[in-house]
């Protein structure tokens, strides 16, 4: 009897194992997948009105950068990092839709992104420019990933594109 249990453990096990493995392979070979036709319409708004400010912003940064205006680097930094999706008066609706269209991968990328504009308007701060140039990169690096994994319908231009670190 006990014996009879574990082979059936056993066979259970192996299945599991051959369906989780199909399941990640079906995974991998989709990749990323294009987030806005996933999103409510109200949220699209919200991110599409977000990402053109994010530009805004991003441009007068760069304006900031050339000329050594700290405290137009700063804030617009700032202001990037409050723009954090997540944090701008969702609706508790909103917020378990967002969480079924955006896989955490995508969630991560966005925590991460505000956290740069955040380091970003830290380092004008303290007038530091040599970090500020790092940071900007950084931030330029943000916007790719996420646009080259999760907007290829919108930017269609990354498709086929060679991933980041290809010639470094
Ligand atoms: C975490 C993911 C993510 C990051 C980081 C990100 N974006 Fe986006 N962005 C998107 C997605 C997704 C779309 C497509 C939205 C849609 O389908 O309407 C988009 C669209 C845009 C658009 C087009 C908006 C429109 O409606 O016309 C602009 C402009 C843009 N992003 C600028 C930026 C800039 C500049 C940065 C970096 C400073 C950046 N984004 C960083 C995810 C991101």
């Amino acid at each position: 009897m006990k014996i009879r249990n574990s082979k059936r453990m056993a066979v259970y096990a192996a299945a599991m194992a051959i369906m989780a493995g199909a399941a990640i392979e079906v995974v991998a070979a989709e990749g990323p997948q294009p987030i806005g036709p996933k999103l409510t319409p109200r949220l699209k708004q919200m991110l599409s009105d977000e990402m053109l400010s994010v530009r805004q912003a991003a441009k007068q940064i760069l304006d900031g950068l050339i000329v050594g205006d700290h405290s137009l680097v700063a804030t617009q930094s700032q202001q990037i990092h409050d723009s954090f999706i997540l944090e701008r008066g969702l609706t508790e609706q909103d917020k378990k839709d967002l969480m079924k269209a955006a896989p955490p991968e995508f969630l991560v990328l966005d925590g991460a992104f505000h956290l740069t504009a955040k380091k970003l308007a830290n380092a004008a701060l303290q007038k530091d420019y040599e970090l500020q140039r790092f940071y900007y990169a950084r931030l330029v690096d943000s916007c790719q990933a996420c646009h080259s994994q999760y907007a290829t319908d919108k930017f269609p231009a990354f498709s086929g594109a060679q991933p980041e670190g290809h010639s470094h």
